[in-house]
C-alpha cells in the first residue's frame, strides 16, 4: 500500500493507493473524526460492482447509496439539485461525509455537491476508473456542465481523503483504460523521465487483455500500482505548489489545449477525453520540435509510447482551420492569447503564449487535418 500527502497546510488529505483494499476504508478512517454518517454517491453500473465490497467495511458507521444515473449528461445542475433534496430528506449535516465512488463525473459531481451542501462537508474521493485515479480524484476541482460549456460551474474543493482500490481497474473496459492512459503519459513527459522510461518498459502491461488470466493480472496490478502512485505524487506535487491553477498547475494542461478543441469540436463523440489529449500532447511535441526547442528523437519517443498504448497520434475529419478557431474559445485563453504547455524535454516542459497560429497549422496538417 502507498500513502501520498498533498501538502495545503490545514487542508493536506492522504492518498492511499492498494490493491483489493475497498472493504477496509471504514478501518482507515474510524479514527479521523469526520463523521459516522455517510452518503455513498455513485452510479448503478459502479454499484453493483463495488458498491457491497465498500458497504461491507463500513462497520460502526450508518450509511446511504444514491445513485446517479450512467454518464457525462448527468454531470449537471439538477442533478446536484437532486442530489440536495435527498441530503436535506435524509437529515445530512455539518458532520457527515459523502463518498464519491466512481468515475470522474461521479467525483465531479459529488465533490460539488459536497463543496456546496451547508457550505461543505467532508468528501472522501473513491475513484475507480484510471482517468478518475490519476487526475480527477485529486486535487480538488470539482463542477458540473453547463448546456454551454464543460465543467462551467464548479468550486474548488479538497476531499479529506483520495482512496484509490486499483483492482478497480480489472472491469475498465479498454477504451476507458486507455483515455486514463493519456494523462499517465502526460506526468512522463512535464515532470519526470524516469517515470516516462519505466512506461516504456511495461507498456506491454498496460491494458485489458493482461487482466484476463489470474498470473497476467498479478503481474500488471503490480505495475499498475506503480503507475498509478508515481501519477498520483506528480498531480499532488503540482496541486500543492499551486492549488488554484495560478501558476505552475497550468502544466497539467500538456496536450489539454488542442485536446479540448478536438474533443468540443467532435461533441466529445468521436475522440475521448484521453484521446484527444494524446493528440494534443503529439501535436504540443511537434510544434516545441518545430520551434527548436526538443529534439526529435524525443518527439518520437512520445510518439511511440502512445501508439503502443493504442492512442490515436493522428487526426481524423477535422479541419486546422476549425481546430484553430475553437483554440480561441477555450479557457486557456488568457487575454487573447492562447497558452501552450511544450515540451523541451522528456520530464520539463515551459508554458508558452506566443506561438505563429503558421507553426499550429502546419504541424495539424503534418498530423492529417485537411
Ligand atoms: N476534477 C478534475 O480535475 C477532472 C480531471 C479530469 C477529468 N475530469 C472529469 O472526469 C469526467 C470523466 O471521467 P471518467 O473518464 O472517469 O469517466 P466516467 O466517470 O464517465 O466513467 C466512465 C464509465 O466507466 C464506468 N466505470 C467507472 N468505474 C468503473 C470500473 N471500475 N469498472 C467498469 N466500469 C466503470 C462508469 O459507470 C462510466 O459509465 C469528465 O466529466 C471530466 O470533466 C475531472
Amino acid at each position: 500500500m502507498a500513502k501520498i500527502k498533498v501538502e495545503l497546510k490545514d487542508r493536506s488529505y492522504d492518498i492511499i493507493v492498494g490493491s483489493g483494499i475497498l472493504d477496509e476504508l471504514g478501518e482507515n478512517i474510524k479514527d479521523e473524526q469526520l463523521g459516522k454518517k455517510i452518503f455513498i454517491i455513485t452510479d448503478p453500473l459502479v454499484n453493483d460492482l463495488y458498491g457491497d465490497k465498500l458497504r461491507s467495511g463500513l462497520k460502526g458507521f450508518t450509511h446511504q447509496t444514491l445513485e446517479v444515473p450512467c454518464g457525462e449528461r448527468y454531470k449537471n445542475l439538477k442533478m446536484a439539485s437532486s442530489l440536495y433534496d435527498q441530503l436535506v430528506k435524509s437529515a445530512a449535516h455539518r458532520d457527515s461525509v459523502i463518498i464519491a465512488l466512481g468515475g470522474g463525473v461521479i467525483g465531479d459531481l459529488a465533490g460539488f455537491v459536497a463543496a456546496t451542501y451547508m457550505r461543505g462537508i467532508n468528501l472522501i474521493q473513491v475513484p475507480t476508473t484510471l482517468l478518475a485515479q490519476v487526475d480527477a480524484a485529486i486535487g480538488g476541482k470539482t463542477g458540473v456542465n453547463h448546456s454551454r460549456g464543460k465543467n462551467l460551474i464548479g468550486a474548488f474543493y479538497q476531499p479529506k481523503k483520495v482512496y484509490i482500490d486499483i483492482q478497480a481497474l480489472s472491469t475498465l473496459p479498454a477504451r476507458e483504460l486507455r483515455t486514463g492512459l493519456a494523462e499517465v503519459v502526460k506526468y512522463g513527459v512535464i515532470e519526470d523521465a524516469d517515470f516516462f522510461k519505466f512506461l516504456e518498459a511495461n507498456s506491454h502491461h498496460l491494458n485489458t487483455k493482461a487482466f484476463e488470466s489470474p498470473d497476467t493480472l498479478r503481474a500488471a496490478l503490480k505495475v499498475w500500482q506503480i503507475i498509478v502512485a508515481e501519477s498520483a505524487k506528480i498531480k499532488a506535487k503540482v496541486v500543492a505548489k499551486d492549488e488554484t491553477e495560478t501558476g505552475l498547475r497550468m502544466i497539467l494542461n500538456y496536450g489539454h489545449t488542442i485536446g479540448h478543441a478536438i474533443e468540443a469540436l467532435t461533441r466529445y463523440k468521436a475522440y475521448n477525453h484521453g484521446e484527444a489529449v494524446a493528440i494534443g500532447m503529439v501535436a504540443a511535441a511537434r510544434i516545441a520540435n518545430r520551434m527548436k526547442m526538443i529534439n526529435q528523437e524525443a518527439v518520437l519517443r512520445i510518439v511511440n509510447l502512445l501508439e503502443k498504448l493504442g492512442l490515436p497520434i493522428e487526426v481524423k475529419g477535422l479541419s486546422a482551420k476549425k481546430i484553430i478557431n475553437a483554440l480561441q474559445i477555450d479557457k486557456k485563453v488568457r487575454e487573447g492569447k492562447v497558452q501552450f504547455v511544450l515540451p523541451e524535454k522528456i520530464g520539463k516542459v515551459v508554458i508558452r503564449n506566443n506561438l505563429a497560429l503558421k507553426t499550429i497549422n502546419s504541424v495539424l496538417a503534418e498530423m492529417g487535418c485537411q
